[in-house]
């Protein structure tokens, strides 16, 4: 196959991926929510901790990732989180997209049929599961990555939310009973709404921030995007990183975009596009609320890029939580504050306060 001029890299994230090995190196005590804004890297991190742990026959992972399932039933959740032993049979479990498509357990056939039938209660059966596994001294680790797509599903006759009596489960499987570690990844929208406002899972819970690369870790990366990217058509010059990380900071899908288009453009013209890019999706974002509410919110990120929830009044939360959603701010439930998501907007938000960039 021929190879790709640029490929994919993956940079320093030794401490993320410490402070994840001590969570499993411990008894499971508390769910630990892994948040941070949008295109941190959390799913990234996630699968290399995933390969990581694979190699070690201490543990049982199951890894599911609901961004890449259909979900609109809960027959689709008993599909995504449990399959048939007879279906694992020869099934290589190998690689990520056959972990995370054929479902988290395996499960005799008369089981899931009682699943299928709904007279088997899946949350035992899980419980089963997990005091199986740690009867023959295996750990089992449970990753959710995209949690909040079950949003919406109910349980069968209970009309219970199957989002919330989950969560339930994985605090009673965690900090009650200790028999699994749970590492839930989600977007901030979705700590804001589910999680920060229910004290009891903001007790029983740990949190883990992913926040973009750091300065240091971005100029060791463009340093040497020959041994990180293969890349072998050009090299950047300290000034050009310089301008980069100014951009775009530690964001990396928007820094493999730029290399990507370095192919064929100038760095300037490239970082002038996203600029305006940015002013224009600030423009349109404040211009969808005649009531100026957005405008009044991003107006005070003019001279400051992370505010605490004092800055704001009580009426203005709900607006809050429609710019995390749109991906505009992010917030950081264990500190209490709203910061703008990523370098670039902080330019759409200056330029569309100031001047046209
Ligand atoms: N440590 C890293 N070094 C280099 N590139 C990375 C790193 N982590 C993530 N990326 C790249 O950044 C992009 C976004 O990563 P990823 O999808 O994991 O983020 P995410 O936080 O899960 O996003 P979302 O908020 O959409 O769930 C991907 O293209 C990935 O390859
Ligand atoms: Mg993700």
């Amino acid at each position: 196959m021929k190879p790709f001029k640029l490929d994919i890299a993956f940079i320093n994230r030794n401490r993320e991926m410490a402070e994840l090995s001590s969570y499993l190196e411990s008894r499971p005590n508390a769910i630990l929510f892994l948040h941070g804004p949008k295109s941190s890297g959390k799913t990234t991190l996630m699968y290399r901790l995933f390969e990581q742990i694979k190699q070690e026959n201490a543990y049982e992972i199951n890894f599911l990732n609901l961004r890449e399932v259909f979900l609109t039933s809960y027959d689709d959740f008993i599909d995504a989180f449990f399959k048939s032993a007879e279906q694992g049979n020869g099934v290589k479990t190998g690689t990520r997209r056959q972990y995370s498509l054929f479902g988290m357990f395996k499960l005799d056939a008369f089981t899931e049929r009682m699943l299928k039938k709904k007279k088997e209660d899946p949350f035992l059966v899980m419980k089963h599961e997990f005091q199986r596994l740690q009867k023959k001294n295996i750990h089992p680790v449970v990753i959710i990555d995209e949690f909040h797509k079950l949003d919406g599903l109910y349980l069968p006759d209970k009309q219970k939310r199957l989002m919330v009596e989950l969560m339930n489960f994985f605090v009673a499987m965690t900090k009650e009973s200790h028999l699994c570690h749970v590492i839930i990844a989600s977007s901030d929208a979705f700590f804001i709404e589910q999680v920060y406002v229910d004290s009891k899972l903001r007790k029983t819970s740990r949190f883990m921030k992913l926040d973009y690369l750091k300065r240091e870790d971005v100029f060791t990366w463009l340093h040497d995007i020959k041994k990180y990217n293969k890349v072998r058509e050009y090299k950047l010059r300290d000034e050009e990183i310089e301008k980069i990380w100014d951009t775009v900071g530690g964001s990396c899908w928007e820094i493999y975009s730029i290399l990507e288009e370095l192919f064929h453009r100038q760095l300037d013209d490239i970082l002038m596009r996203i600029k305006r890019e940015k002013v224009a999706m600030i423009t349109d974002w404040c211009f969808r609320d005649p009531s100026n509410a957005r405008r009044k919110i991003l107006k005070l990120y003019r001279e400051s890029n992370i505010l605490g929830i004092r800055a704001f009044a009580p009426e203005q939360l709900d607006d809050l939580g429609q710019a995390v959603k749109d991906n505009i701010l992010y917030y950081d439930p264990v500190e209490g504050v709203y910061g703008v998501q990523g370098k670039s907007l902080e330019w759409g938000i200056k330029g569309y306060f100031y001047k046209p960039v």
